[in-house]
């Protein structure tokens, strides 16, 4: 079978050849280009096709290796089909690289670079590139696998991505000191299933030491989601909530990009690949990110537009920023509790707008349950205009414009909508029963940022039980 991609054509029968990498690698081409290196060395090449196409539109001497004989035969003949030259080399990466140095090493395995990591650090001059795909090991969901692979310690986060790229720049960084080199990440992402990193290489005694600096934990509680920055040697006493403090790390806390070099990068670029890199470049340094959803979810609030928290937090004077890899991710220096405040601010200014409104009653029982009544909807699905503090533990709802609230001598609350005013919602799976009072499901399914009432809508920002996205009808 052969393939076209960019500027090279290559056959790929028996040989390894993701076409979903395309996407990476059409973007390493504009990050080649910016490098002003001349050498490329193509450690892992399967079909060659990154080396060619480093040739073909980076102006790059490309040279290719291979452990598989098979490969090394692919590659020779799609250099010869797309008239570029290059050196062939049929050996093990990491004993290749001990015997020669490189200007420029690509590191591009199957699952984890770890392997090779050392060796490319001994040999590369000028820059060094990584790709992983074992991000389960990096992220903290396989903990074991990342202390064996990365010597770092993670747990799955709200935001495993921003932890697992700093655990694979850390380690890099960190495998560059002994040989007195220092590694700064010019640019790097978080794509479908791999981490991506392009290094530039300083070799210096003072630099090299100098990268510990930016080095260090993050101090994360799984009760509140709070996160604190701590450097190479400091501790963390337990989290304010009361919860305890896991120290996630050893991983970079530095900048995951150089802003000119991306600047730059970006120049070259269109559609896609441009959105990608102007998301990148949009992004704050600060290694404290967090998810919205999940800080929604832990304390039962709904979910304000992420462009809305970022930007409060910065009216307030925060470093804040989207991320790259998660449209409901904030990164921010402000601490958990701002951000939570932020969300308690906001919550009752999502912009809903109800149109027919039905009416919808709901009633707190003596036992501490609500229950609604009357017919609300054909559909299984109830749109509760309700702001819970705590909805597992029954609390009386904070009452928002939407709700009027109507309190009988019997002691049972009604609570009625308002039409025309703006509102959340708390979605919940429920079919309505006339004539009896049916107990609202203690599970929350979903969080409603944006709806219609009365009107078939979209359900933005919908997580729960189906995943995000979606649609639901009232
Ligand atoms: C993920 S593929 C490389 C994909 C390629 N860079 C691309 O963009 O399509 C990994 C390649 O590394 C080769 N490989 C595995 N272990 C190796 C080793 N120790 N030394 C050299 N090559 C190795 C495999 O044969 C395979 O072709
Ligand atoms: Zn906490």
């Amino acid at each position: 079978m052969e393939v076209e991609e960019g500027r090279a054509r290559v056959k790929v029968e028996g040989v390894f050849y993701n076409p979903r990498m395309r996407f990476c690698r059409d973007l390493d081409m504009l990050v080649f280009a910016t490098m002003d290196s001349k050498e490329y060395f193509d450690a892992l090449s399967a079909s060659g096709i990154r080396g060619i196409r480093a040739a073909l539109e980076a102006g790059k001497k490309a040279v290719f290796n291979d452990i598989n004989p098979k490969a090394v035969k692919a590659i020779e003949e799609n250099l010869r089909e797309n008239g570029v030259g290059g050196e062939v080399i049929n050996g093990d990466a990491a004993a290749v690289m001990r015997q020669r140095a490189f200007e420029h090493i690509d590191i591009d395995p199957f699952g984890s670079p770890a392997p090779f990591i050392d060796s490319a650090c001994f040999s590369a001059k000028r820059y060094l590139s990584v790709t992983a795909t074992d991000t389960a090991a990096l992220c903290g969901s396989a903990t074991n696998s990342g202390l064996k692979k990365y010597g770092a310690f993670a747990v799955k986060t709200d935001v495993y991505h921003e932890v697992g790229l700093r655990m694979l720049i850390g380690f890099v960084v960190r495998e560059a000191t002994k040989y007195e080199k220092a590694l700064f990440p010019l640019i790097s992402w978080v794509r479908e299933h791999y981490y991506r990193v392009h290094f530039k290489i300083k070799k210096s005694t003072a630099m090299s030491a100098r990268v510990y600096e930016k080095m260090g934990y993050l101090a994360y509680c799984s009760t509140c989601l709070r996160k604190k920055v701590l450097g190479m040697g400091e501790g963390a006493e337990r989290c304010e909530c009361g919860g305890k403090f896991s120290l996630i790390g050893p991983i970079w806390l530095g900048e995951l990009k150089q802003r000119d070099f991306t600047e730059k990068v970006a120049e070259k670029a269109e559609g896609k690949l441009r959105a990608f890199l102007e998301k990148i470049l949009a992004e704050i340094d600060a290694p404290t990110a967090y998810s919205l959803p999940a800080l929604a979810k832990i304390h039962s609030l709904t979910l304000p537009p992420t462009d809305v928290v970022v930007g409060e937090l910065k009216k307030l004077g925060y470093e804040a920023s989207r991320t790259h890899y998660c449209g409901f991710c904030v990164k921010t220096d402000a601490d958990r509790d701002l951000l939570l405040a932020l969300q308690e601010v906001f919550n009752p200014l999502v912009n809903v707008v109800l149109l027919d409104a039905p009416l919808v009653e709901l009633r707190l029982g003596k036992d501490g349950v609500f229950r609604s009544i009357g017919q609300v909807s054909e559909e299984p699905f109830l749109l509760l205009m309700l702001q819970f503090t705590s909805f597992g533990q029954q609390q009386i709802p904070e009452l928002l414009p939407s709700v009027a609230v109507e309190e009988n001598p019997d002691g049972v609350v009604h609570l009625v909508l308002v039409e025309g005013k703006p509102a959340v919602g708390i979605v919940v799976k429920e079919v309505v029963n006339e004539e009896d009072w049916v107990p609202v499901p203690k599970k929350i399914l979903g969080i409603v940022g944006e709806i219609i009432v009365g009107s078939p809508c979209i359900l933005k920002n919908f997580y729960g039980e189906h995943g995000s996205g979606g649609a639901v009808y009232v």
